[in-house]
C-alpha cells in the first residue's frame, strides 16, 4: 500500500469511532491557537490529594481531562522509556517515559561509573488526544554534567510506581569528547509490533533487536514512527505499543527521531504534531517551532535533522478518504471531519526551517572540528520506488542547493519501504522529466551523478557530492520494494512530485482520493537497490582519521531476506561502501 492512503482497515476503526460515541454535529471545529506542548513540574505527593479534594475529581492540567474516583491511585508506573541527546551528547541526555496516569514525584536515579548518584525530578508533559479524548501522560528528566564517553547507570521511579521496588533500569553511555571513533544506526517507518494497528508488523520487534544486535552510540529514527494518524480512533494506544517495543533499545541508547508525514495528526497541533513533540525531548532549534527540526554533533560528524513535511509537494499526511466523516469522540468537543479534508502543512514555518538549516550549515563549514554533515528527514528528494511515493521535487528545490553549497556528505530517508543509495550527486539538470498523463516534459531538477563508479582506493569522496540513502525498511506491514524501470531504455525510472496532490473526487460517490507523482524521470543517480526484501538497517562507523589525513565513514547495510513473505531476525550483510576525505584540521 502506497504511503499515506487509507486502508479498509483505516476505514473500519473510523466506524468505530463513529459507533462508539455520539456524534455532536453542531459543535463547531475550532483550530487550536497554538500547539506549545503543555510542560509543567510533575505534582509532588501532596500538592495531587490537595488538588484531589472533596469531590474525587482532580485537574489534571488546564483544558485536559478529569479523571473520576477511581483514578485516586492512578498507576504512575514508568513505561515506553526512551532516551535522546541534550543538547550537548558528550555530557548531557534526556530520560523520558510516560505512565497510564499521572504520575506523583516522577523521577531518575543517575548512577555515574565513578560512584557519583544524584535524583533528577522530572517534567511532565500531557496532551489530550484530538480525536479519541484520551489524555497522555508524559515525563522528562534532563540530565546535564555528565562525564563524557562514559557508561552511566539509571533507574525510572515515581510514588505510585507500582515496580517501586524494583523500578525500571538501564544503563547508556555519553558520547566521546573530541574526535574519536563511534557507530551510529539508521532506518525509519517503524510500526509496532502489534498487528491490530494498520501497517504494523512483528517485524518492528525484529528491527529493535536489530539495533540492540550492532550496538550503537545512538540510533536515528528517520521519521514515520508508528503510523498512529492511521488508526485514528486509537492513536494514543498505537504510540503506546511503539514506545513499549522501543524501550528494549532507546533506554540503553539514545533514539533521535524525526518527523515523517504519519506523524501529522488531525486536531492534535497546529501541524498535527502534539503527539510527537510531547513524547520526544529533542535539542533547541532557537525558533517557535522548537522539536520539528534540530541538530547536534557527535565527534567530527555534525547531524542534522529535519522535517521535510515544511517543503515537500507531496499530499501524504493525515487524509480522510470517505464517504463517512471521521467523528472525533463527543468528550474532544472537536466536530466531525468532512471526507476529502487532508492535512497539508507544506510553507508551514514561513521559511525559518530553511533558513535555519542555511544558517547551521554555514556555521559547519567554519568549524575545523567538523568534518561530517549528516542529515536525516523523513521524505526522499530522490528514491525510484515504484510502489512507494517516488522522490519530491519540494526538497530538491528547497534544500538540494544548500546541501551542495554547505558539503553535506550523507542525507537518511525513510517513507519509502525499502533501500536505495544514489551516487555522489550535485547539481542538476533541467527540463529532463516527463508529465504521466501528457507526456510533456517537465523540470524535475534531475539530480547529477559526480561519480558513477567507486574511486581507486574503493571509496567515495562526498566533497564532490551527497549520497542520499532510503533507509524505510523499519517493519511496516507494507514494504515498497519494487523499483521503477524505464520501459524504453530499462534503466532505472524515478516518479517525481513536481506539485501538490490534494485530495480530488474518486470513483466511489462521495470518497476522495489523492493521485500518485505527476512526473518521471530516468533515475540516473541510483547506484543500488534491494528487489529481494523491504526491511533492514544501516550501521556506520566512523574512523576520525589522524591530522592531515583522511577521515572515514563505513556504511554497511543489512537487509532481511524473506521478511515480505514471514517476519525474521535475520539480518545479513548486503552491502558495504566506504567515504572517505580529508580532515579539516
Ligand atoms: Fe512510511
Ligand atoms: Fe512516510
Amino acid at each position: 500500500m502506497p504511503d499515506g492512503t487509507v486502508s479498509p482497515a483505516t476505514n473500519r476503526a473510523r466506524r468505530e469511532m463513529k459507533n462508539g460515541v455520539e456524534s455532536n454535529d453542531s459543535s463547531r471545529y475550532v483550530p487550536p491557537e497554538h500547539d506549545d506542548v503543555e510542560t509543567q513540574p510533575a505534582v509532588s505527593r501532596r500538592d495531587f490529594f490537595k488538588r484531589l479534594g472533596a469531590s474525587g475529581l482532580v485537574a489534571i492540567a488546564p483544558g485536559a481531562a478529569t479523571l473520576n474516583a477511581e483514578a485516586a491511585s492512578p498507576d504512575g508506573t514508568p513505561e515506553q522509556v526512551h532516551l535522546t541527546w541534550g543538547e550537548e551528547p558528550a555530557s548531557s541526555v534526556v530520560v523520558s517515559w510516560a505512565s497510564v496516569a499521572q504520575a506523583t514525584n516522577p523521577r531518575v536515579h543517575l548512577r555515574s561509573s565513578s560512584g557519583h548518584q544524584r535524583t533528577v525530578h522530572a517534567l511532565q508533559r500531557t496532551y489530550t488526544d484530538g480525536l479519541n479524548g484520551e489524555t497522555v501522560f508524559t515525563y522528562h528528566a534532563p540530565l546535564h554534567g555528565l562525564k563524557p564517553g562514559t557508561q552511566h547507570e539509571y533507574s525510572v521511579t515515581a510514588d505510585n510506581d507500582s515496580n517501586a521496588a524494583t523500578p525500571f533500569s538501564a544503563s547508556f553511555h555519553t558520547a566521546p569528547r573530541g574526535r574519536a571513533p563511534f557507530r551510529w544506526t539508521s532506518f525509519g517507518d517503524l510500526a509496532t509490533p502489534n498487528t491490530v494497528w494498520v501497517l504494523s508488523s512483528p517485524q518492528s520487534r525484529f528491527a529493535v533487536e536489530a539495533v540492540e544486535q550492532f550496538q550503537p552510540l545512538f540510533h536515528l529514527l528517520n521519521g514515520d514512527l508508528c503510523y498512529a494518524n492511521l488508526n485514528p480512533a486509537a492513536q494514543p494506544a498505537v504510540w503506546r505499543d511503539f514506545g513499549n517495543n522501543n524501550q528494549t533499545s532507546a533506554a540503553f541508547r539514545p533514539w533521535m527521531p524525526c518527523l515523517g508525514n504519519h506523524e501529522v495528526e488531525f486536531n492534535n497541533g497546529t501541524q498535527g504534531f502534539t503527539s510527537y513533540l510531547t513524547r520526544y525531548w529533542l535539542p533547541e532549534n532557537g525558533s517557535r517551532f522548537r522539536g520539528r527540526w534540530y541538530s547536534f554533533r557527535v565527534s567530527s560528524v555534525l547531524f542534522i535533522s529535519l522535517d521535510a513535511d515544511d517543503v515537500i509537494y507531496q499530499d501524504g499526511a493525515a487524509f480522510v478518504a470517505g464517504p463517512s466523516p471521521l467523528v472525533p469522540a463527543a468528550s474532544t468537543g472537536n466536530a466531525p471531519i468532512a471526507p476529502g479534508t487532508s492535512f497539508y502543512i507544506r510553507g508551514y514555518s514561513g521559511g525559518e526551517q530553511t533558513q535555519w538549516l542555511e544558517r547551521t550549515l554555514r556555521e559547519a563549514r567554519d568549524n575545523d572540528d567538523v568534518d561530517w554533515i549528516v542529515v536525516q528527514m523523513h521524505q526522499d528528494a530522490l528514491s525510484s520506488s515504484k510502489t512507494g511515493n517516488g522522490s519530491d521535487k519540494g526538497i530538491r528545490e528547497a534544500w538540494l542547493p544548500l546541501f551542495e553549497r554547505y558539503g553535506v556528505d550523507l542525507v537518511l530517508c525513510g517513507h519509502d519501504h525499502d533501500y536505495e543509495r544514489s551516487w555522489p550527486v550535485k547539481g542538476c539538470n533541467h527540463n529532463s522529466g516527463r508529465d504521466v498523463s501528457t507526456g510533456a516534459a517537465v523540470d524535475t531538477l534531475q539530480p547529477k551523478p559526480a561519480a558513477t563508479s567507486v574511486a581507486r582506493d574503493g571509496s567515495f569522496d562526498t566533497s564532490h557530492g551527497t549520497i542520499h540513502l532510503i533507509l524505510g525498511g523499519g517493519g511496516t506491514s507494507a514494504p515498497l520494494d519494487v523499483y521503477g524501470i524505464d520501459s524504453d531504455n530499462q534503466s532505472p525510472q524515478a516518479k517525481v512530485f513536481t506539485k501538490p496532490n490534494r485530495p480530488v473526487p474518486g470513483t466511489t460517490a462521495g470518497a476522495f482520493v489523492r493521485q500518485p507523482a505527476d512526473a518521471v524521470e530516468d533515475a540516473i543517480w541510483s547506484a543500488r537497490r534491494d528487489p529481494s526484501t523491504g526491511y533492514g538497517i544501516a550501521v556506520f562507523d566512523l574512523d576520525p582519521g589522524q591530522p592531515g589525513k583522511k577521515t572515514r565513514i563505513t556504511v554497511s547495510y543489512y537487509h532481511a531476506p524473506g521478511a515480505d513473505q514471514i517476519p525474521t531476525a535475520n539480518y545479513e550483510l548486503l552491502e558495504t561502501i566506504v567515504l572517505a576525505k580529508h580532515r579539516r584540521d
